[in-house]
C-alpha cells in the first residue's frame, strides 16, 4: 500500500468514527473545524488521485446515519446539507458558478445566520402537525413528535385560518446560551457533571425517550427552510420567512438582503460582529438564492443544493504557551496527553487545558513543551492544541516522549500493534477503577444518573470502592462519610443510594454491558441476554455456543470467553448477583416458546396503555427482532389504533398481522 493510500484509508476510519460519535452519540470529541479539515484533506487526495475514489467513502454520502429507538420514517424530500468555505475566494468562486449556470448578469441573494443547533422536519397537515423528523442520515429520520410537542415556541397547530394541506417547515432546534448556563448551573449544584455544550445537549434531549424530561429542557427553534408543500404558491426565500412568521413559525430576526457579492461578504462580516446580539451559539451565515425559480434551475448535487452555500465562521483561536503534559488514563488504559498551559482568554472563557489526542499526533505536528501553541474552541469544554508556532522557538523546548510508565499507577505501559494507543495493562490502576465505575454507572449501562465523574472520584478516592459491585454495599459509615463531605450533603447523597437501589432491577444486559468486556457494546450484550437468559450461562458458554448468537462474530464470542476464564470475574459477577443485581432474565420464561423469538417484528399504531418503546423493549426481550418498516422480510406487523399506511403494505406482501388483542395474549403473563 502506497502512503497515499493509506493516509486516505486513515481519513475514512477517522471520518465514519468522527461521523458516528455525532449522528449517533450526539458526542463529538473533535471541533466542527477539525472535521472539516480532514474532510477537505481526503477530498483533495480522492480529486488528486481518482482511482482511489469509492463509493462507500465519507465523501459520497450525506452522513449520519438513523438510531432505531424511534420510528424512522423516508424525508418527503431529502433534507441536504450545505457546502461549507471558509474564505472570500470561495465565496466569490460560488457567486460566480451561481451566473454561469443562471446565464444571467446578477442575482439577489439571502443572507442568514447559520444557528448550530440540530435539524428537524416539521410536517403539518391542514395546519396539524402531524410528524416531527430528525434529519437521520438525510434520507431517513427519526419521529421524535412526543419530544418536539413539548417545545413552546413550537406550534402544534399554524395560526392561520386557512392552512395549506401540506407544509414541513424545517429549521433547528436549540438552546440559548444564558438557558444552557443556567441548565448546567442547576447541574452543578445537584452534584451532576456538567453537559459539553448546548448543541449536544440539544441532540441529546431530542432523543430522550421520556417527553417528560425533555420538557424539563429549554428548548427552542426557528425555521429557515422547507420540505413538501401543497396548497400554497411560495415564490422566493424573503416570502417563505414572512409566510413562516404568519403561521406562527419563528424565525431568525436577523437576515440580510443582498443584490451583489459584495453586499453579501459586508453583511456576513456585520453578521459576525453583531454575533453577541443574538442569544444562541452562530457557527458562519448561510447564502441562499432568494428566487425559488432560479434554485429550481440551479438544482442539487448528490449532497447539496447548488443555490446556497454556508460560510463558516472561523473556530475562535488564541496563542498560549505550553507548560507542561499531563496524563489522563481512560477505564480501558489507555493513555489521553493533555496540555497545560498558560492560561489565555478564548471565547469567553478561561481556558487552561487543551487534549492532544494521541502521542502519535504530538510527534506528527512536533508539539514540545515550551513551545507557544495555536489552541482552537468550538463550542466545547474541552480546546484542542493546533500546532506549535516553530519559528518562536527558542532551544530550550522540551521533545514529548510517550511514556514508559502508567502516571497513575507507575505499571509499565504497552503500545499495541494495529492502534496509536498507549495502554496501562494494571487492572487496579486508580484512573482504570475511576473509568470503569463511570462506565458502569453511565447512560447505556446501568444508568445511575447520580454517578458522575466527581461522585465517582470521591468513591474511589475515598477508597470506598475498588470494583462496581461495590456500590452496592456501602456501609452506613461510609454514607454518613459522604454526606458529611462538602458539595454533597443529604439531598444528593439520598438520591444516589435510591439510584443504585433502582439499578438492581435493570434488565441484565445492562449490567452485562456496564461490566465493559472489550467489544461488548449494548446491542451485542442484549443479543446475548436475549440468548442465553442469564449471564452465568453466558459465562459458562463455549465459544462456538457464544458465536452460535445472532450477530456475535469471533472477536466478540473470544473477548466473552476470555473475560469470564479470569477467577477475578467470575467473583465479580457474582457478588453483584449477591448484591441483588439481576443477571437473569426473569421478565420472561421459556422465552424460545413464544411466538415471538427469532420473529421480524414492526409496530405500527398506538397501543393502549403501553408506548411503542415499552412493546419494542418486551418484544427484544422475546427474542424477537424490531424493525420500522415492512419488507418482504418482515414476520409480523402488530397493529394498534390508527394504524396508518404500513397495514396496507404488509396486506400486499402477505405479512402477517395481529392486533393488540392477540399482541397482548402472545406475549403472556408480564
Ligand atoms: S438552509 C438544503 N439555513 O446547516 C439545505 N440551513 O450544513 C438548506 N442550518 O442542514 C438548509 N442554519 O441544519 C439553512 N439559516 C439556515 C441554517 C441552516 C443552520 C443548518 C441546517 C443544514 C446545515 C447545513
Amino acid at each position: 500500500m502506497t502512503d497515499i493510500e493509506s493516509r486516505i484509508g486513515q481519513l475514512r476510519n477517522q471520518l465514519e468514527y468522527h461521523n458516528y460519535r455525532y449522528y449517533i452519540e450526539a458526542e463529538p470529541i473533535i471541533t466542527d473545524a477539525e472535521y472539516d479539515r480532514l474532510y477537505a484533506e481526503l477530498v483533495e487526495l480522492e480529486s488528486e488521485y481518482p482511482d482511489l475514489l469509492v463509493s462507500h467513502s465519507p465523501t459520497q454520502k450525506v452522513g449520519g446515519q438513523v438510531r432505531s429507538e424511534f420510528e424512522t420514517y423516508s424525508h418527503s424530500i431529502p433534507m441536504l446539507s450545505l457546502d461549507n468555505t471558509y474564505s472570500e475566494e470561495d465565496l466569490r468562486a460560488f457567486h460566480q458558478r451561481v451566473l454561469k449556470n443562471l446565464d444571467v448578469t446578477d442575482v439577489v441573494y439571502s443572507v442568514e445566520p447559520k444557528i448550530d443547533g440540530v435539524g428537524i422536519s416539521i410536517r403539518y397537515e391542514d395546519g396539524v402537525m402531524t410528524r416531527a423528523l430528525t434529519r437521520g442520515n438525510g434520507e431517513r429520520g427519526d419521529d421524535v413528535m412526543a419530544n418536539i410537542r413539548t417545545v413552546r415556541s413550537i406550534p402544534s397547530r399554524l395560526l392561520t385560518d386557512a392552512p395549506p394541506a401540506v407544509l414541513e417547515a424545517r429549521g433547528e432546534v436549540y438552546m440559548n446560551r444564558q438557558d444552557f448556563a443556567e441548565l448546567n448551573e442547576r447541574r452543578r449544584k445537584n452534584g451532576e457533571d456538567l453537559y459539553a455544550n448546548a448543541r449536544n445537549t440539544t441532540a441529546g434531549s431530542l432523543k430522550l425517550l421520556d417527553s417528560g424530561e425533555v420538557a424539563k429542557r429549554p428548548l427552542d427553534a426557528v425555521f429557515y427552510t422547507s420540505g413538501e408543500i401543497i396548497g400554497i404558491d411560495l415564490t422566493t426565500q424573503d416570502q417563505l420567512l414572512t409566510t413562516f412568521r404568519e403561521f406562527g413559525l419563528k424565525v431568525q430576526r436577523l437576515k440580510y438582503n443582498c443584490s451583489t457579492i459584495d453586499d453579501v461578504i459586508a453583511s456576513i462580516a456585520d453578521l459576525d460582529l453583531r454575533r453577541s446580539e443574538i442569544p444562541y451559539d452562530l457557527d458562519g451565515a448561510v447564502v441562499k438564492v432568494n428566487s425559488f425559480a432560479f434554485q429550481g434551475a440551479l438544482g442539487f448535487t448528490a449532497k447539496s443544493p447548488r443555490w446556497a452555500i454556508a460560510y463558516k465562521y472561523q473556530a475562535e483561536r488564541a496563542v498560549t504557551t505550553l507548560r507542561a503534559m499531563t496524563v489522563q488514563v481512560g477505564r480501558t488504559g489507555v493513555l489521553t496527553p493533555v496540555a497545560e498551559l498558560d492560561p489565555v482568554s478564548l471565547s469567553g472563557t478561561t481556558v487552561s487545558r487543551a487534549t492532544l489526542h494521541n502521542y502519535e499526533e504530538i510527534a506528527r505536528k512536533d508539539i514540545r513543551v515550551g513551545d507557544q501553541v495555536e489552541i482552537e474552541k468550538a463550542g466545547e469544554i474541552i480546546p484542542a492544541v493546533l500546532r506549535p508556532l516553530k519559528d518562536q522557538r527558542t532551544g530550550k523546548e522540551v521533545v514529548i516522549e510517550s511514556p514508559a510508565t502508567c502516571p497513575s499507577c507507575g505499571q509499565p505501559v504497552y503500545a499495541t500493534a494495529n492502534e496509536v494507543a498507549i495502554r496501562c495493562t494494571n487492572s487496579t490502576c486508580r484512573q482504570q477503577v475511576i473509568g470503569r465505575l463511570l462506565h458502569f454507572g453511565s447512560r447505556g449501562a446501568m444508568d445511575i444518573e447520580t454517578l458522575g465523574e466527581s461522585m465517582a472520584n470521591i468513591l474511589v478516592g475515598e477508597g470506598f470502592v475498588t470494583v462496581p459491585a461495590d456500590i452496592y454495599e456501602l456501609t452506613g459509615d461510609q454514607v454518613t462519610r459522604l454526606r458529611a463531605m462538602e458539595g454533597l450533603g443529604d439531598i444528593s447523597v439520598n438520591k444516589l443510594l435510591q439510584k443504585i437501589e433502582e439499578s438492581k432491577r435493570n434488565p441484565p444486559w445492562r449490567l452485562l454491558f456496564g461490566l465493559g468486556i472489550r467489544h461488548i457494546g449494548a446491542k451485542a450484550a442484549r443479543s446475548l441476554v436475549i440468548h442465553f437468559g442469564d449471564i452465568e450461562e453466558i459465562a459458562s458458554a463455549s465459544i462456538e455456543e457464544l458465536t452460535n448468537v445472532p450477530e456475535i462474530g469471533s472477536i466478540m464470542a473470544e473477548s466473552v470467553y476470555e473475560y469470564f476464564r479470569d477467577p477475578r470475574n467470575i467473583e465479580k459477577l457474582l457478588r453483584l448477583k449477591e448484591c441483588g443485581v439481576q443477571t437473569r432474565d426473569t421478565a420472561v420464561t421459556g422465552r424460545s416458546d413464544s411466538p415471538f423469538y427469532g420473529k421480524k417484528c414492526v409496530l405500527t399504531g398506538t397501543l393502549s396503555g403501553i408506548t411503542r418503546d415499552q412493546a419494542t423493549e418486551i418484544l427484544l426481550q422475546l427474542g424477537a427482532d424490531v424493525g420500522s418498516s415492512v419488507s418482504k422480510k418482515t414476520d409480523l406487523l402488530i397493529a394498534g389504533e390508527n394504524p396508518g399506511s404500513k397495514v396496507e403494505k404488509a396486506r400486499k406482501m402477505g405479512v402477517k398481522i395481529i392486533d393488540e388483542e392477540e399482541f397482548r395474549h402472545d406475549i403472556g403473563p408480564a
